[in-house]
């Protein structure tokens, strides 16, 4: 299984999962608490699920898809590590992934 590690923005260590192969990352960062709000729920219109992927195994991800990278361009503190969380599926091939949580991140979900 995938060994998850959700950073804070800060950088600060805030958890080690172990994801089931076909999880969902959103769905993963949201069952443990992450600050992801997801408002749109994986339509690729709000970026709300904004990660940075800072690690682990990266490459082995798929490229973005355009709508993706369009999204990307909405969202705070974007950079070249930026990801939507509800785009990427965790599979059985990824060993670890590090994911920080991007500068300016509010869940409004928790307000
Ligand atoms: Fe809205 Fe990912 S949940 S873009």
């Amino acid at each position: 299984m995938p060994q998850i590690r959700f950073f804070a923005q800060d950088g600060t260590l805030v958890e080690s999962v172990e994801a089931p192969s076909g999880t969902r990352l959103l769905d993963l960062a949201q069952i443990h608490g992450q600050p992801l709000e997801g408002s749109c729920e994986g339509a690729m219109a709000c970026s709300t699920c904004h990660v940075l992927i800072i690690g682990g195994d990266v490459d082995k991800l798929p490229e973005p898809s355009d709508e993706e990278e369009d999204m990307l361009d909405f969202a705070v503190g974007a950079s070249r590590a930026s990801r939507l969380a509800c785009q990427i599926m965790l599979t059985a091939d990824i060993a670890s992934l590090d994911v920080r949580m991007p500068p300016g991140v509010i869940d409004m979900s928790r307000k």
